[in-house]
């Protein structure tokens, strides 16, 4: 089968980021592999233009595509977040498509490890590290679970988990242990203090059990300290909740070095409930308003996510690897952008680092295509 991909440049710095990726996605394109359409408008941009975030041929072409390939939702210049919250374009296409899970992939430069870090030399080497968690239910439950307050009472938000939530997430990080993606996984979670992460520890123990997949159980505010301190090899999957695996995965980014070194895949990995639709896939930053227009954003992240919407597709997964490589050696080799250049080193904008990895990539998938 043929995949159909939509191109979804959305806000702020969106368009810069996926540019580079974009071109990839045409080459391979051109050699019948898949089928791009876009770009479709999506996001406060949208809102600005069209009166709505998620116009309605955006959504008709999503429903018509098998992923999304999504830049950034952020503010837009003239459109008030009064008038328009920008994550509801990311929030109303997970809902659509029933998008319930979260796959990240956080990467190193050099895939070396951070002074001061307890991780031996070589250990996960070149591999991103992942975090899977829950996009849908746990913190981020439908608008029933929340009550507002005008200030004089609570407000409250239900964290709801089910058991047959937290054994397809359990389930899915014991499949990227056996497709060699990582070799142990790490719970964390607040079972001292949950119930939803008490029945969390249970379930996703009694399934890496059973299939023999080595799973240590941790508290999320250790495993904030662990990833802070580098203790974590890249050869983990991080499975957490939804809320906690939100700051985790940005807490490792961070100690990755850059907000940039981070890809985003929301999937639904059962049967599509809408159109053919079961992926967003995107840089996990956001617009960066302060950046746009400067061309001097790191693509990084677009790539990961290019890398992580190829490899969801058995049509395409070959071709998953030329990317995270060619990126990788391009992290390894520089000239770095603005976020990861060390001091006095020279630097280069959005155009340069894509084109240097672009020119790595492309030798390697027209072999594949
Ligand atoms: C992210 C964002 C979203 C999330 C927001 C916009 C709801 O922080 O994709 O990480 O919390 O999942
Ligand atoms: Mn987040």
């Amino acid at each position: 089968m043929k995949r159909r991909i939509a191109v979804l440049p959305g806000d702020g710095v969106g368009a810069e980021v996926v540019a580079g990726p974009v071109e990839l996605l045409e080459v391979i394109a051109a050699a019948g592999r898949i089928e791009l359409t876009g770009p479709w408008p999506v996001g406060a941009s949208a809102f600005g233009a069209l009166g709505t975030g998620l116009p309605e041929p955006t959504l008709a072409a999503c429903d018509d595509s098998d992923a999304m390939f999504f830049g950034a939702a952020g503010e837009h210049p003239g459109v008030s977040l009064d008038a328009y919250r920008p994550e509801h374009s990311i929030i109303g296409l997970r809902q659509r498509y029933d998008l319930r899970v979260s796959i990240r992939n956080i990467v190193r430069p050099g895939g070396g490890r951070a002074s001061g870090s307890r991780v031996r030399a070589g250990e996960g080497r070149g591999r991103p590290l992942i975090v899977l968690r829950n996009l849908l239910g746990g913190a981020y439950g439908a608008a029933s679970t929340r009550t507002e307050s005008d200030g004089s009472g609570p407000a409250c938000d239900e964290v709801i988990l089910t058991p047959d939530q937290i054994t397809e997430l359990a389930e899915m990080a014991c499949d990227l242990v056996e497709q060699g993606l990582a070799s142990q996984i790490v719970s964390a979670d607040k079972a001292n203090l949950m119930a939803t992460s008490r029945l969390w520890r249970s379930i996703t123990g009694q399934v890496a059990e059973s299939r023999g997949v080595p799973l240590r159980h941790t508290y999320v505010d250790r495993m904030a300290f662990e990833l802070a301190h580098d203790d974590v090899t890249a050869d983990t999957v991080v499975l957490t909740e939804g809320i906690f695996g939100d700051m985790l995965s940005d807490l490792a980014a961070g100690r990755a070095g850059s907000i940039a070194l981070c890809g985003s895949a929301s999937v639904n990995p059962g049967r599509p409930v809408r159109g053919n639709c079961v992926g967003l896939f995107e840089p996990v930053h956001g617009s960066a308003p302060r950046h746009t227009g400067t061309g001097k954003v790191n693509p990084s992240g677009a790539y990961l996510a290019l890398a992580a919407l190829l490899e969801w597709f058995e049509e395409t997964a070959e071709l998953g690897r030329p990317v995270t490589e060619a990126l990788s050696e391009s992290l390894q080799a520089g000239p770095l952008t603005y976020d990861l250049a060390a001091q006095g080193a020279e630097t280069v904008g959005t155009e340069s680092f894509a084109a240097a990895v672009n020119a790595r990539a492309l030798p390697r998938l027209k072999r594949l295509l």
